[in-house]
């Protein structure tokens, strides 16, 4: 993996509910097919602050992050509210990541993932696990995630369900820690 630029270091910062707007626009502009709800967002920044970031792109911002603790092998439907984060936490959940093309191939996404990977360590969970879209499996592989087999999963099982409502080549991946 490429070195981290002291500016690509410096670039993530806390969200705060004044940036859900921006991020609002960048999941339209990057997801167009995974369109959530404004709450959607509002709600897992309200339950769980330390999992949101958002990526400074000049006076702007460029890219965010939006994980929590979970249960394992329970992906959040798109788009559904969590009503509360569970007691007992399984696994460290991200949700997403995802920069505009101009972050790209900088590092910034690199120090997103081990940014999550240290949170995860800081809530002693044991994985991190997320649904990869937009082809992405490639990448999530790279930062040693790797996929949970359909035929593992069961094609009838909840999870497939879930997974298929994300889309038809939607990956569960996993990361141990
Ligand atoms: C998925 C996503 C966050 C990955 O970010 P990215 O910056 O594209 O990914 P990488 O960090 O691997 O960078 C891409 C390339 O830049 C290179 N790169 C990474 N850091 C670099 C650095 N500091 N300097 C130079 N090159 C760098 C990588 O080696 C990689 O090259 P390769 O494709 O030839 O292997 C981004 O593509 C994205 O936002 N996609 C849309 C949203 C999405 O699908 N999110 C995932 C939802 S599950």
């Amino acid at each position: 993996m490429p070195e981290l630029s002291a500016e690509a270091k410096g670039q993530w910062r806390p969200m705060s509910s004044a940036d859900l707007p921006r991020v609002m626009a960048i999941a339209g502009q990057v997801h167009p097919a995974f369109p959530e709800d404004g709450e959607i967002f509002a709600e897992r920044l309200r339950l769980y602050a330390g999992g949101c970031l958002v990526c400074r792109a000049g006076s702007d911002i460029g890219g965010y992050v939006i994980s929590h603790p979970w249960r394992a092998l329970d992906p959040p439907a798109l788009n559904s509210r969590l009503g509360e984060l569970p007691g007992d936490p399984e696994t460290y959940y991200l949700h997403d990541l995802a920069l505009l093309p101009q972050l790209r191939a900088t590092g910034a996404a690199s120090l997103a993932v081990s940014q999550a990977l240290a949170r995860a360590g800081s809530e002693k969970l044991a994985t991190v696990s997320l649904v990869a879209v937009n082809g992405s499996a490639g990448f999530w592989r790279r930062h040693g995630f790797r996929a949970i087999p359909l035929d593992a999963i069961g094609a009838d099982s909840t999870l497939a369900r879930k997974l298929r409502g994300y889309s038809k080549a939607a990956a569960f991946m996993v990361r141990q820690l």
